[in-house]
């Protein structure tokens, strides 16, 4: 059984351990504070590339002011950068650009298993999984960047809209409060804690506070929010 560490999330932030190679997974309801941790995570690894699925979002403004490049095409990218947001152009209609973002990312994910050390920021995994149909892909790359030190970070409003294997194969999880009995019962899943701990935990957070698992260890901290910056 693992105890429960109370810690604020500057120190929670600040204190954050984590290598090129471990997977991340996040589960939280719209508006609890995915991206916002995203945000704080950035600056920790190198060559991420961040997938903008968005038609528009605060987040790739933010990001591009602060040194990331744009591309359209992974194809565009002609040797290792350190911050990219592969985010292709709205096409005349919502169909071609679902094709343009399938096509992309498609090829970025089959480019990214032949090098190594890339880190790969997926906000909305549901997306790429069930929208563009990139299962396939996304599943294949958690399961087998590991090896080749490239990291897969994915965000998702509930577990059950991840492949199954992005939870089991996430060294760092981070669950936020829910409600719904079946979400609190697939947070079972996840090894190396008590269920009933992180599902009794999970359901008497606040609004942004999370629970952090990392899996391969005991280690489960709760984090207490407070306002990043
Ligand atoms: N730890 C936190 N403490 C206080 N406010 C937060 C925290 N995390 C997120 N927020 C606020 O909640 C809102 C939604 O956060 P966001 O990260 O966009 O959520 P999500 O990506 O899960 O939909 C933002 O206005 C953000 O500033
Ligand atoms: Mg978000």
């Amino acid at each position: 059984m693992s105890e429960i560490n109370r810690v604020s999330w500057e120190d929670f932030i600040r204190d954050f351990q984590w290598k090129q190679g471990e997977h991340v997974a996040a589960i939280a309801p719209t508006g609890a504070g995915k991206t916002t941790l995203f945000k704080n995570l950035l600056p920790y690894r190198g060559y991420n590339i961040f997938f903008g699925t968005k038609p528009d979002d605060k987040l790739y403004h933010q990001i591009l002011r602060n040194g990331y490049v744009r591309h359209e095409s992974f194809d565009d990218i002609k040797s290792y950068e350190n911050n990219i947001l592969l985010w292709v152009k709205q096409r005349k209609t919502i169909s071609e650009t679902i094709d343009a973002q399938r096509e992309a990312f498609r090829n970025a994910l089959n480019q990214i298993v032949i090098q190594k050390g890339w880190t790969v920021w997926i906000d909305e995994a549901k997306y790429l999984s069930q929208m563009l149909g990139l299962k396939e892909e996304l599943t294949y790359c958690v399961e087998q960047l590991r090896s080749i030190d490239s990291t897969v970070i994915c965000g998702a409003q509930r577990p059950a809209f991840l492949p199954p294997s992005v939870l089991a194969g996430s060294t760092h999880v981070f669950l936020w409060k829910t409600t719904d009995r079946r979400d609190q019962e697939k947070l079972s899943d996840i090894g190396g804690i008590d269920a009933t701990i992180v599902r009794n935990e999970a359901k008497s957070l606040g609004k942004h506070e999370f629970i952090y698992i990392k899996s391969r260890g005991t280690t489960s901290k709760l984090v207490i929010s407070q306002t990043p910056k």
